[in-house]
């Protein structure tokens, strides 16, 4: 009997995602001969059973394009979404699995969908991930699709952002994407020469900040770049959510622990809008007229870079190769040239931050880069 797999694209869409479709699909239909469906709009579609066939002619003509052709989405197997309630899903999604007779089901997703996929491992279905996010955050694989592609476009624009910032003398905040983590930011940051690189795994002052422009306009440059993670917070901020993370792992009973949750929340909430407020404080301590790049959703937008395509095509036919062989339960991680299958358990609930002594972090501060500390 020849195997069935299923497919879903879970969380934000990635540049990849449909190169790792191709990749997984042809290698599974071609070389394995097995049968190929996707489920539409990640979680959902595997909920709701609306599929996909995948055949060579769907497969075909997808390596360049962006986005996923199986849409996406961002709801979670225990807590979706169904009229005006929130339910556990699950053993719906466990049943059309089954009804598929499925031998497989392949989830393509960041760190959210790590976790989701777990949650049906421990259902007792065979799973293998893929780590996709232009956020770079997934643990225990060198990089995920969608990166390479978002830090092009991000020093593209910061790249743009500086001829402006030159002839206007003004400082330019440029806020770049990657969720909690600073790769993104601080990657385009050194690459496209930013001044300031601003990242959430290392709190700034906005006095140092300010400092750094100050001391470019003694020395002749009057216009700054300053390229800030959307994470990146203050020393402040960075306390006060340490705090009420250390209250939350502390909290015993329900009640305490939904307060800890909320007080968390609310946290970030208060976040939201800090990257304008970090340009308008700027401006006030330095006399420069300043301006707000947000690149946003533009960074996940269009064409997969080469190195993007070459990625998902590798993990995506390792991914075949692998369930050929009857392995399952693993994410399919990026290992220097290689790939190497890591326990789901190994992967979920995890995040891949930078770390203080990363090489990327040295050459920044070699080259004289404030990042705020
Ligand atoms: O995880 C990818 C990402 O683009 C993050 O960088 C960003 O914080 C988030 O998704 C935005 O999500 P949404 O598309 O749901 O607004």
């Amino acid at each position: 009997m020849p195997k069935s797999i299923g497919i879903l694209t879970a969380g934000g869409d990635s540049p990849g995602l449909n190169a790792a479709i191709r990749g997984i699909g042809k290698a599974a239909i071609g070389r394995y001969d097995m049968q190929v469906i996707g489920f539409r709009d990640g979680f959902r579609g595997l909920m709701e059973n609306r599929i996909l066939r995948l055949d060579s002619r769907s497969l075909s003509g997808i390596l360049t394009v962006g986005g996923t052709i199986l849409g996406t989405s961002r709801d979670k197997p225990h807590r979706m979404p169904v009229g005006n309630r929130v339910m556990d899903m699950t053993d719906v999604m466990v049943d059309n699995y089954h009804r598929h007779h499925l031998d497989v089901l392949v989830c393509l997703g960041g760190g959210g969908t790590q976790k989701n996929a777990l949650r049906l491992k421990q259902k007792g279905l065979n799973i293998i991930t893929l780590p996709k996010t232009i956020d770079n955050d997934v643990a225990m694989t060198d990089v995920t699709f969608g990166f390479d592609t978002a830090l092009s476009i991000a020093t593209e624009a910061i790249d743009r952002l500086h001829s402006t910032a030159h002839s206007h003398h003004r400082i330019i905040v440029v806020e770049v994407m990657g969720h909690r983590a600073g790769w993104l930011a601080l990657g385009a940051g050194i690459a496209g020469g930013a001044d300031v690189i601003l990242i959430p795994e290392i709190p700034y002052d906005v006095e140092i900040v300010a400092e750094a422009v100050r001391r470019r306009s003694r020395h002749g440059s009057n216009f700054s770049i300053v390229a800030v993670a959307e994470g990146a917070m203050t020393k402040e901020e960075a306390k006060a959510l340490a705090e009420a993370e250390e209250q939350r792992r502390q909290a015993k009973d329900k009640a305490s622990k939904q307060k800890a949750k909320e007080q968390l929340e609310a946290l970030w909430s208060q976040h939201k809008g800090s990257t304008l407020r970090l340009a308008q404080q700027l401006e006030e301590l330095t006399g420069l007229e300043s301006r707000l790049t947000i690149l946003g959703h533009l960074q996940r937008g269009g064409t997969p870079s080469a190195a993007d395509r070459l990625l998902a095509t590798r993990l995506g036919s390792a991914c075949a190769e692998l369930i050929h062989q009857g392995v399952c339960g693993v994410m399919v991680a990026a290992r220097g040239d290689g790939v190497e299958p890591v326990p789901l358990e190994e992967v979920a609930g995890k995040r891949k931050l930078v770390p203080l002594d990363h090489p990327w972090v040295e050459a920044a501060r070699a080259v004289g880069t404030c990042l705020g500390d």
